[in-house]
């Protein structure tokens, strides 16, 4: 979603912008725009489009200037256009302002700030609070950092803001509240970014704004105050993310080397946490909560998009081995329900970014219930990290490609780490099993690298169905949540619309769609349901459909069912949709290339949804 950078310092900023909007790009954008100042007012360029067409736009013209503010847009209010490209200036270019996140109640600020005779030149909730703060700024004569402060008392919503004012040249103001924004710290210098991609080639030391926070930066001072002038300690933090983690290498896209990844990602979740004899799980980051894991009474987890789907096999792995009922949720829904959650109950929230700003609302929907809180997040240190009792991180390491593959994998390797960790602990899992499925868990990976060998044969089977209209993935038990997500990673990257159902609902509803033009993938792997979802296949072929089976193998029967069957190794049920995944993320990587869509930034779509 939106992205910001910024710098102060003393290198020319432009090059520092430009390459920084090039690493928020993953993110997902429509429009880019940077402003730059050298102490005589400030030149925005500004378009709609791409990074590209930014640089396009400011060739032959004037790019110097030590400070500066660079932004990409996905749009929210109003259309992708040059007009709402940030930044926005105010009414009397005092102030330049760009923003991640929404203004809630923009259209109320924006009529009273009409009537005080404000004008504006955008759609965007943006150019409202940039007009704000110059009118607090003029009417009351106070500093930028007061005016800025005083108008953010009075805006409902989220942002990650970075404001110049004309006035008050060499320095940047920043505030945070709800959209991340990362402050990087060099000798002499700044570095301001919505996460940490474009700082980590000049510095690894990072400070992470918390909400309400503002702080006012210049070449050698930061200041960081709240919203109500209390000053705050910036604690820095080192990162560890190095610049070889955001290369492609020798990968065409990074959609495909994150896939390829995934044999060693999905080591990284577990190693060191995991015991060579199997017999040994330990989790440190839920050491201290144990206890209360231990007597959850119930599971609740929340998470959007594919970390939903992985939310769904801890679903069944926590009912099967740590006999707890769990429920699964949409964290947008879950927030704004009534649920019904205590102290007996474990919410967990899975996310990827650890920034998704409905599953951060579904967290703090719960705050002061006494439920424990845990994250499942990959992103060190990100809100869902830091606003959660406990929790574990998923390790999978940088993943830019917005089609979550390898975040996937590692995200169920830690949801099996837990169920078979608590199925211990609660005496559920006797002991025999429990070493077979830890031992199981370290066998997956090199299991991973031989489906990924395959790929040769799944992109034949891909350029088949490049042009079919429809998909459908169908799956049963532990492999259905694998068909949700075998259909979104199609859809996303595609466009072909692609459904993901429970192989025996199939005959209610998505069988009148059947025909030769339909691909039907049938998770159908050598598990206590494969009868069941061999007579699915059935369904299916007797109606004409094309079945690409995902098959254990070693079995011979199903090569007489389908059109095309991909096979994984035997593998323990539990641990099947780790493997069961992989032809499908290579199946729609290969179909979107083929069809010449632009994998790593699918139209629309967005890595990290920091807005509901
Ligand atoms: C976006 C991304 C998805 C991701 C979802 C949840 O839609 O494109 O890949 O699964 O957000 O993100 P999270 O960071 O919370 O896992």
């Amino acid at each position: 979603m939106c992205g910001i950078v910024a710098y102060v310092g003393d290198r020319t900023a432009y090059p520092i912008l430009i390459k920084g909007l090039q690493r928020l790009e993953y993110r997902g954008y429509d429009s880019a725009g940077i402003a730059l100042f050298n102490g005589e007012g400030a030149r925005v360029y500004k378009c709609k489009g791409k990074v590209k067409d930014l640089q396009a736009l400011v060739r032959d013209k004037e790019v110097g200037g030590s400070i500066g503010m660079g932004h990409t847009r996905w749009a929210t209010h109003g259309e992708p256009s040059d007009a709402n490209a940030h930044p926005h200036a105010s009414m009397h270019g005092t102030f330049h302002v760009v923003h991640n996140g929404i203004i809630e109640n923009h259209v109320h600020l924006r009529s009273e700030l009409a009537r005080r005779g404000y004008a504006f030149r955008s759609e965007t909730d943006t150019e409202v609070l940039a007009n704000l703060i110059e009118d607090v700024y003029r009417e009351q004569g106070v500093s930028a950092e007061l005016a800025v402060r005083l108008a953010l008392t009075r805006v409902v919503g989220a942002y990650g803001l970075v404001i110049l004012c004309e006035d008050e040249p060499g320095r940047l103001i920043a505030a945070r509240k709800g959209s991340p924004l990362v402050i990087g710290v060099g000798e002499g210098e700044y570095f301001l970014a919505s996460d940490a991609m474009p700082i980590i080639e000049y510095t690894d030391r990072v400070i992470y704004m918390n909400d309400e926070e503002v702080a006012v930066i210049t070449p050698d001072a930061l200041d960081l105050k709240d919203l109500y002038n209390d000053v705050k300690t910036p604690e820095i933090k080192t990162i560890k993310l190095s610049i070889e983690n955001v290369d492609k290498g020798e990968f065409a896209h990074f959609m495909l080397k994150e896939i390829h990844e995934q044999p060693f990602s999905v080591t990284d979740t577990f190693r060191g946490r995991v015991a060579a004899g199997g017999d040994k799980i330990v989790l440190g980051g839920i050491l201290d909560v144990m206890p209360r894991l231990v007597e959850a009474r119930r599971v609740i987890i929340v998470a959007c998009g594919t970390s939903w789907h992985a939310a769904l096999v801890g679903e069944y792995l926590f009912e099967k081995y740590a006999r707890v009922p769990v429920e699964v949720e949409y964290a947008s829904e879950f927030r704004y329900r009534d649920p019904i959650v205590d102290e007996g109950d474990l919410v967990i929230a899975i996310s990827q970014s650890g920034e998704t700003a409905d599953t951060l609302a579904a967290i703090r929907r719960v705050k002061g219930t006494g439920a424990t809180r845990l994250g499942i997040c990959n992103v060190a240190g990100s809100s869902v990290s830091r606003e959660t009792d406990a929790g574990v991180y998923t390790r999978a390491g940088i993943e830019i490609g917005v089609a979550s593959t390898k975040a996937f994998t590692s995200q169920i390797t830690v949801l099996a780490m837990m169920a078979f960790l608590l199925g211990s602990k609660r005496r559920t899992l006797p002991a025999d099993e429990y070493r077979e499925l830890v031992t199981g868990l370290t066998r997956v990976p090199e299991m991973i690298a031989g489906v990924l060998e395959q790929e040769a044969k799944i992109k034949e089977i891909a350029h088949l169905y490049k042009d079919a209209p429809n998909a459908l993935f169908l799956g049963r038990g532990i492999l259905f949540p694998v068909a949700l997500e075998g259909a979104l990673k199609l859809k996303e990257i595609s466009y072909i619309h692609a459904e993901g159902y429970p192989a025996a609902e199939m005959k209610h509803g998505p069988i009148a769609l059947v025909d030769e033009r339909m691909p039907v993938f049938a998770l159908a792997t050598s598990d206590h349901l494969y009868e069941k979802t061999a007579g699915n296949i059935q369904e299916v072929k007797a109606r004409g459909g094309k079945v690409i089976a995902i098959a254990t193998r070693g079995n011979e029967e199903i090569r007489g069912l389908a059109d095309q069957v991909i096979e994984i190794p035997p593998c323990h049920e539990a641990l099947s949709p780790l493997l069961a995944v992989i032809p499908l993320q290579l199946f729609a990587y290969h179909v979107a290339v083929a069809r010449g869509c632009n994998v790593d930034q699918p139209r629309n779509l967005a890595k990290s949804v920091t807005v509901e």
